[in-house]
């Protein structure tokens, strides 16, 4: 069985990975600092997987702690999913996440060199795209300067990426470029745990319905889109999961020194006022909003072309925006 370290394994989209992976017959090794996520998410996934998975509680840009996870494990690939995430704290806080989402791919790479581990998965964003001129977005769209200083991790990222295949350290690499992560494991086990207000519409929409917000804004219903109002991939968590298992057997088959990058999204785009009709139609709760301003430095709309991931991982999504608003409901009323 093969060790897959999975750096912020903890969080969000690597929780719900790591249980794909033990399915697919993968053994995931856990790094996190919990910075934002709580230790109890392991026992939620042991409920989910019947065993308890291996965690190393620390930050995964100490090299020593890595050093030991590779004495005891023989790691045969890493999911780099650990970064700070919040936008908005980025623009106030630049180096905070210039430290984190750099320093710790740099730590990883150099790791991965010196104990010879080859394929990585590394999480990326349809955030380097920006507000693209053609919809939906491939591969080949070209990047844009990034909004915020946490976009602009990613799109260095990708770029050390590149450089360190190009000089030949052996390694083979995927960036996947995720479009909107929603949804949570059908069990409702485990999902998003937004800390403090989340900034994200459907951890938004849910806490709302549960009362927990009193509105939600709807930011702009002026756009030049179906409704006036933004228009976004919302993908479900478990099949963003699955790309990773798919992107790591893939991985497997390739020669040494290579990088690609797909797109993870389903493929269609739904606007905000779609997402809050939706989630109503599907959960039967009312979702009190209101519609505001504009959101400044928002994207109109994006969604992804998926021809890629399709053909070459042989990957497809298979829940439905009802399913991913069902799920996330299913979530939030455990919380
Ligand atoms: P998350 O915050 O839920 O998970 C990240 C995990 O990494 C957390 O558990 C956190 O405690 C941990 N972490 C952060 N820095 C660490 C460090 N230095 N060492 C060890 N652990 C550390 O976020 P998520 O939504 O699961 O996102 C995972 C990855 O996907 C991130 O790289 C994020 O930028 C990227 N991404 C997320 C989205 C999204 O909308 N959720 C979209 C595109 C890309
Ligand atoms: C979606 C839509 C809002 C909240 C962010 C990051 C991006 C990437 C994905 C990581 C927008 C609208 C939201 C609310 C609203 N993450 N909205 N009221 O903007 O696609 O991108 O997550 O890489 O980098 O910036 O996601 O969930 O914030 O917003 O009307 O209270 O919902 O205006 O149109 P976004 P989001």
């Amino acid at each position: 069985m093969k060790n897959i370290l999975i750096t912020g394994g903890a969080g969000y989209i690597g929780s719900h990975t790591a249980v794909q992976l033990v399915e697919a017959g993968f053994n995931p090794i856990i790094i996190d600092d919990l910075s934002n996520s709580d230790e109890k998410v392991l026992d939620r996934l042991e409920e989910i997987l019947g065993k308890r998975l291996t965690f190393y509680k620390g930050d995964c840009s100490d090299r020593n702690l890595l050093d030991q996870i590779a004495d005891k494990h023989d790691i045969s690939g890493v999911i780099h999913f650990a970064a700070f995430k919040a936008v908005g704290e980025s623009t106030v806080q630049p180096l905070k996440y210039y430290q984190n989402n750099l320093g710790s791919l740099l730590t990883i790479l150099d790791f991965m060199r010196a104990k010879q581990i080859k394929d990585l998965v590394f999480s990326s964003s349809c955030t380097v795209y920006g507000q693209p001129e053609i919809l939906p977005v491939t591969e080949e769209t070209p990047r844009q300067d990034a909004e915020s200083p946490y976009g602009n991790t990613k799109k260095i990222c990708e770029d050390i990426l590149m450089d360190f295949v190009k000089s030949q350290a052996g390694i083979r690499v995927i960036s996947l470029r995720y479009f909107n992560p929603v949804g949570a494991h059908p069990s409702a086990k485990i999902g998003e745990l937004p800390i403090g207000t989340p900034a994200n519409l459907v951890p938004f929409v849910t806490q709302t319905a549960a009362g927990i917000r009193e509105k939600l804004t709807v930011f702009g219903d002026d756009y030049d889109t179906m409704d006036g109002s933004c228009v976004r991939d919302f993908i479900h968590v478990m099949d963003l999961a699955d790309a990773h298992v798919k992107a790591l057997a893939y991985l497997g088959e390739q020669k040494d020194d290579f990088y690609d990058v797909f797109n993870v999204g389903t493929g269609n785009g739904n606007t905000v006022l779609e997402v809050i009709r939706t989630f109503e139609k599907v959960n039967r709760v009312k979702v009190n909003f209101k519609i505001g301003a504009r959101r400044p430095g928002d994207i109109v709309k994006i969604w992804a072309d998926t021809a890629k991931i399709n053909s070459v991982l042989n990957w497809q999504p298979s829940y439905s925006l009802e399913d991913s608003l069902r799920d996330s409901w299913n979530w939030q009323k455990t919380l």
